[in-house]
């Protein structure tokens, strides 16, 4: 398998990194030990994307009620030029890739203007990394592309970049998932990479109603009840569980107070779950609510503020008409 893929990749356009963490990564049996034998229980969102997962989140960007994909995509498909004029990058490097579809946007553009740009993708999920890996590197013989497979929220000291001249870039709101205090230790890890003449481009939604949030989060297809469900299927085959999803079903709620979305699992009935492999057996009441994931929604000050005090300074707001999502370009201060 691993052959076979590697094989379609010109190897030496594409190399895949490990990316070592500087601080201790608590295991997926720590997390799911603790959060599940906590009174509120609640679960890390990173556990979502197994290849199910992932194809899952894919799918919710295309449907009609989820606009963060569409709008961000837009904001950088009217503004890659002037992103890309400003910062005049060598390097694109990219925390959380995904697909990276709409990184296309900039990569296309920065190549325009020069002829050789280098690439360096982070993801936790190594399939993802192998398959935009494919997709680019066939597409811009010009792309040399520096992969970096690991959790870039534990640390950035063993990551090398040797590019001047990088847009370092944090898209599809991502940023939300994290908590106030998280994010600002995370835009201060990535200040910390950073040199004199790079650039840092956010992707961030904002602060709407609470009618357009929630359908965001409650798409009729169902692919974000999918998704939501599928930590449980994730949990299942890592920790030898006994979920049965149809024991739970998906809530999405903007919380307007703590200014996020929240996803929960609602248990339909008393019952309880083994988790076998941590010889953990866990109760739930009818009705009781596991949290799944937060996703927190920023006003252009909010942004403005945790920019600077992790020693940013923001030069230009692009924001959609109506007013959904926001990228932020700053440099150092
Ligand atoms: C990938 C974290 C930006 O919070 O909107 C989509 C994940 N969760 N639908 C988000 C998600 C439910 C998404 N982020």
């Amino acid at each position: 398998m691993q052959g076979a893929v590697n094989s379609q990749l010109s190897q030496d356009r594409f190399q895949i990194n490990r990316l070592v963490p500087d601080r201790i990564i608590t295991s997926m049996s720590d997390d799911v030990r603790s959060g599940l034998s906590a009174r509120v229980k609640i679960l890390p969102p990173k556990y979502f994307y197994d290849e199910r997962g992932s194809r899952l989140f894919d799918l919710i960007c295309q449907t009609p009620e989820y606009y963060l994909t569409r709008t961000e995509a837009a904001l950088l498909s009217e503004h890659a030029a002037d992103i890309i004029a400003s910062s005049r990058p060598t390097a694109i490097v990219e925390f959380g890739s995904g697909t990276a579809d709409k990184t296309e946007l900039l990569i296309d553009q920065a190549g325009q203007q020069r002829d050789a740009l280098h690439y360096l993708p982070f993801d936790v999920c190594k399939e993802m990394l192998v398959e935009s890996g494919q997709r680019l590197n066939e597409r811009y013989p010009w792309l040399q592309i520096e992969a970096w497979h690991g959790d870039f929220t534990h640390g950035l000291t063993h990551f090398v970049n040797s590019h001047d001249r990088t847009l370092y870039t944090f898209l599809g709101s991502s940023l939300g998932n994290f908590t106030p205090p998280e994010a600002a230790a995370f835009l201060t890890d990535i200040r910390a990479e950073m040199t004199g003449d790079d650039y840092f481009l956010l992707g961030v939604d904002l602060v709407k109603s609470s009618e357009v949030l929630n359908a965001a989060y409650n798409d009729n297809e169902g692919y974000t009840a999918a998704f939501n469900l599928n930590l449980l299927n994730v949990l299942n085959r890592e920790l030898n569980a006994t979920f049965n999803t149809g024991h739970f079903r998906h809530h999405a709620r903007f919380n307007e107070q703590a200014s996020r979305m929240e996803m929960h699992l609602v248990s339909c009935c008393d019952h309880s779950v083994d988790v076998r492999d941590l010889q953990l057996n866990v109760s739930f009441e009818a009705d009781e609510h596991l949290t799944t994931e937060y996703s927190h929604k920023y006003t252009r000050d909010g942004i403005g503020n945790l920019l600077e005090s992790a020693g940013f300074a923001p030069s230009r707001y692009y924001i959609d008409d109506d007013s959904r999502f926001m990228l932020a370009l700053a440099t150092c201060a």
